[in-house]
């Protein structure tokens, strides 16, 4: 199915996992792909696999906590494929995990700061085109963490609520302009965040097993079942859906 032929698409975080996975999901279905991550590396890894498959892409180094980056991401799709159809604003981190009374605020502060604000400014940038042309769509990666709360987990429940709020109160400002909104909530989902950062949770380890048993279905989220919501809310089968934070979690907050 190419029906994202003529969309140009900006996904942040687009080197690893929900990123990656959304980024090539839209390349196979045609569309045009810019990828904005900070780690270089790994984007040229991602850029490399999308052409392999026929699909197009270009990079954007930056760092989400800066605007001038996030600014010029923009201005990437827009002088290297002529337009901003998609924002996926989905770039995040989670650390740290802990008790509040030993939390490290500087930490709690720069997830805020990432998951939070970024998506705020991304959005900023992403309707300066959006508005003057009168259509496009959104779509910010929340979390189960901002639909319900996880102990030890503050900042980034706080920074996640804040996603779904910023989801709803920005779709609501342009929802006559013909531009929707969208959140998806991921359970756990099984990508570097969990398996090589901070976490170190392993296949087959007992706490992969009761991260699995968290959720009804009784198993992981992967990455790819996050990009087909993303991409679902982002098409026009979602045309009447804006506002709205799609739980993708095998029935974690049900
Ligand atoms: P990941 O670690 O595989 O990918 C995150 C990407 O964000 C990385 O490529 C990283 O380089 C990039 N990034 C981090 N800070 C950045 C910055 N300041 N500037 C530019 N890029 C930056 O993680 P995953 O799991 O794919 O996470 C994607 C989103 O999904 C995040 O917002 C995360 O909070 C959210 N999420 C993940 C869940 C999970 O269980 N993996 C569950 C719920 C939500």
């Amino acid at each position: 199915m190419k029906d994202f032929e003529d969309k140009v698409a900006l996904v942040t975080g687009g080197a690893s996992g929900i990123g990656a996975a959304t980024a090539k999901l839209l390349a196979r279905r045609g569309a045009r792909v810019v990828l904005a991550d900070m780690n270089a590396e790994k984007l040229s890894v991602v850029k490399a696999e999308i052409e392999a498959e026929g699909g197009m892409a270009t990079i954007a180094v930056c760092n989400v906590t800066r605007d001038e980056d996030i600014a010029a991401a923009v201005t990437t799709a827009v002088e290297t494929y002529g337009k901003l159809d998609y924002g996926v604003n989905n770039a995040g981190i989670t650390g740290p995990i802990g008790p509040l009374v030993d939390y490290d605020l500087e930490a709690a502060r720069s997830i805020v700061n990432i998951d939070l604000m970024a998506v705020i400014s991304c959005m900023k940038e992403e309707l300066k085109v959006m508005v003057p042309a009168g259509c496009g769509a959104i779509v910010n990666t929340s979390s189960i963490w901002g639909l319900t709360a996880g102990a030890n987990f503050v900042a980034y429940t706080a920074a996640k609520h804040g996603v779904s709020g910023a989801t709803k109160a920005a779709a609501l400002e342009v929802a006559e302009q013909g531009i929707r909104i969208n959140a998806i909530a991921p359970g756990f989902t099984y990508t570097p965040m969990i398996s090589d950062q901070g976490l170190s949770i392993q296949k087959d380890s007992e706490a992969y097993k009761a991260g699995a048993a968290n959720h009804p279905m009784n198993r992981w989220g992967e990455p790819e079942d996050m990009a087909q919501g993303i991409a679902w809310l982002l098409s026009d089968a979602a045309s009447f859906t804006t506002g709205t934070i799609l739980s993708i979690d095998g029935g974690f907050v049900a």
